[in-house]
């Protein structure tokens, strides 16, 4: 039986909740949830399963405040507090509560898609890692400004047996060296290139391309050329899903079992997303014999 059909068994049908699949592997559309009041203790086990199964999910129509976004978040983890945040000139700029932060593309990235490597997990460069981010759509253009996920199950199980034995043991740098350019002192981590999900054991590309990914040992050279090759992987589009954003949609995504990237095709329309991060107490691992999961 296939990952994905195996998953299928475990999702619920009855009860509050609609949930309709949006890809084979990953992905769905959750009806039934009203945002603005918390959930019961059984709901929000309910919608904690689902976002691991099913690792990204949508919720639309939910016009909440960022109060409420952030209320919602936090019955799932802990918020993860932005260095950048801490920065009170950030902070005063955007008048966000602590944990909330908005994306906004800098203003000259407007009008240009990137040609750097895009795709990337949040709170990647953290230890241990952020289990979820709650992304709302505030100011979004009417066709345009698409986000894209891409499910690392499927690129590690698409990958060929030979990049598959080169991955197995290599750890891979999650560098966040903007901080360090903001003044920021920040410890660059190290994760296994493949884990195995903690809760669903499923093994998993765990390699964020924004975050200087450098495999640990290895000449800088030789690194980069095994990533490239990992990253065509990354590109598949049968590996992906494509949100098209609408004021109150809800997007909120397992970091550790998804990659994602947003399209900047929107010329100057001003674009406005914000986001909770939630954290975890998982240390990422290969060997589910020796995982390491932090006290709570
Ligand atoms: C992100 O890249 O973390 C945000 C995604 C988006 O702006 O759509």
């Amino acid at each position: 039986m296939s990952y994905a059909l195996s998953l299928q068994a475990h999702v619920p049908h009855e009860g509050q909740l609609k949930v309709t699949r949006l890809q084979p592997t990953f992905g769905a559309e959750v009806e039934g949830l009203d945002l603005r009041e918390p959930l019961t203790p059984e709901l929000r086990d309910e919608v904690r399963a689902l976002i691991v199964q099913h690792k990204v999910i949508f919720l639309r129509d939910q016009h909440i405040t960022r109060e409420q976004q952030l209320a919602f978040a936090t019955q799932f983890g802990p918020p993860v507090i932005h260095p950048l945040q801490k920065l009170k000139e950030t902070q005063r700029k955007e008048d966000l509560p602590q944990g909330m932060h908005t994306i906004v593309p800098p203003t000259a990235e407007y009008g240009h898609i990137p040609k750097r490597r895009t795709w990337h997990s949040d709170g990647s460069w953290t230890y241990p890692v952020a289990f979820a981010s709650f992304l709302r759509g505030v100011e979004v253009p009417e066709v345009g400004g698409d986000t894209i996920w891409v499910d690392a199950g499927a690129i590690y199980r698409g990958l060929p047996d030979r990049l598959k034995a080169r991955l197995e043991g290599l750890y891979v740098t999650h560098e966040y060296k903007e901080l360090a350019l903001s003044g920021i002192s920040h410890p660059i981590v190290a994760h296994p290139a493949v884990i195995n999900h903690s809760e669903t054991g499923e093994d998993l590309l765990y390699v964020d391309f924004i975050m200087h990914p450098w495999i640990v040992g290895w000449d800088r050279a030789d690194s980069e050329a095994l990533l490239s090759e990992i990253y065509e992987e990354v590109l598949r589009p049968e590996y992906h899903l494509r949100l098209k954003w609408k004021k109150g949609t809800l997007a909120i995504w397992d970091n550790r079992s998804t990659l994602h990237t947003a399209i900047h095709d929107y010329g100057d329309y001003p674009r406005r997303v914000e986001r909770v991060v939630v954290g975890s107490n998982d240390v990422p691992s290969r060997d589910p014999s020796k995982r390491f999961v932090l006290p709570a």
